[in-house]
């Protein structure tokens, strides 16, 4: 199995001794250290030092989050300045905001080539994660990722913050909490771009922070439909999150079954299994999903 996905990436501001410090112990698989939009414009310079100061003596390793980066978007002529700061750090990747498709991101990986020849670490390839729905265009370009064949890609996520900000809209949500069209939209693309490209698709933040039954039912829906974990802003977020992104004991049986069924009828593509049919399809979910559960420990596999 390749590496792992990605379940909680929580993101921390990087210009916040205090949230810094609670990067030590908060469980989540990676954070994101931010220089973007949580950072007002007269902190850029102290987020950048303190950021690269705090991955120089960030302990690494398999009980260590992976330490990711947000640097500023390509157009806001901060991106080299934020680069040569966090590179000789050595974040495991860089998150891209506002990338409009492919282009961005080869953009991007040229810089990374540059700078990691700097620093003389060719075998420390810096991944990259796209937010690609928050400008009005981007959402037209995610079908490009496919055929782009760009390996620094790790995951593709999506924003419906500033994507309502660019179209001039004055929420995100219709009053029963759905998602209103156009951020469904974007979201489905995302998915289905991540999909198509071979990389994970990551959900987007519960900006609500304290709705523990919101998070958790959210985080069901995006798993049950391909998102293999999520972003968080807050590290009460993160155990949730976890949590709802691995395989629960009832699938694992399940799986099982499904599995041990194929294997008891060799040559046979379909079968009935509790009155329902399964085929190949199942089959190789089931795999999956097995696999998954083994490399986490979950029911026993
Ligand atoms: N990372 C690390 N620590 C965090 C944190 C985060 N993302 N969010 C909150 N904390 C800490 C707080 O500093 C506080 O610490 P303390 O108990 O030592 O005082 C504790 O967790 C409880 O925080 P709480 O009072 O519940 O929240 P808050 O009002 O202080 O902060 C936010 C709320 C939204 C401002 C904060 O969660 C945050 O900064 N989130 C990330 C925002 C971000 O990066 N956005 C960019 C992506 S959209
Ligand atoms: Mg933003």
């Amino acid at each position: 199995m390749t590496a792992l996905p990605l379940r909680s990436l929580l993101f921390i501001p990087g210009d916040s001794e205090k949230k810094l410090a609670k990067v030590a112990g908060c469980g989540a698989d990676a954070v994101i250290l931010d220089l973007e939009d949580s950072v007002a414009p007269a902190q850029k310079a102290d987020a950048r030092k303190r950021v690269a100061d705090f991955l120089a003596s960030a302990p690494r390793g398999a009980d260590a989050p992976r330490y990711w980066v947000r640097i500023n978007p390509l157009d806001s002529g901060m991106v080299l300045e934020d680069l040569a700061q966090i590179m000789p750090a050595m974040p495991d990747g860089i998150m891209q905001p506002k990338t409009n498709g492919p282009a961005c991101v080869r953009q991007l990986s040229h810089y990374l080539d540059a700078f990691e020849a700097a620093r003389g670490a060719a075998d420390t390839a810096t991944g990259i994660i796209a937010i690609a729905t928050e400008t009005a265009v981007a959402p037209f370009h995610l079908g490009e990722f496919a055929a782009a064949g760009l390996s620094r890609l790790t995951g593709l996520t999506w924003g419906a913050e500033d994507l309502a900000t660019a179209i001039l809209a004055s929420g995100n949500r219709t009053a029963n909490g759905d998602w209103m069209f156009t951020f469904q939209m974007a979201r489905s693309l995302c998915l289905l771009a991540s999909h198509a490209s071979g990389v994970q698709a990551i959900e987007t933040l519960h900006a609500d922070f304290r709705d523990e039954a919101g998070l958790r039912a959210s985080c069901r829906a995006a798993r049950a439909e391909g998102f293999s974990g999520r972003l968080a802003i807050h590290p009460a977020q993160v155990a949730l999150i976890n949590e709802a992104f691995l395989p629960s004991v009832q699938e694992v049986h399940h799986a099982r079954r499904v599995v041990e069924v194929f294997a008891a009828n060799p040559g046979v593509g379909t079968i009935g299994l509790d009155g329902k049919m399964v085929d190949i399809p199942h089959l190789k979910q089931a795999e999956r999903l097995l696999a998954l559960a083994e490399a986490y420990g979950v029911g026993g596999v």
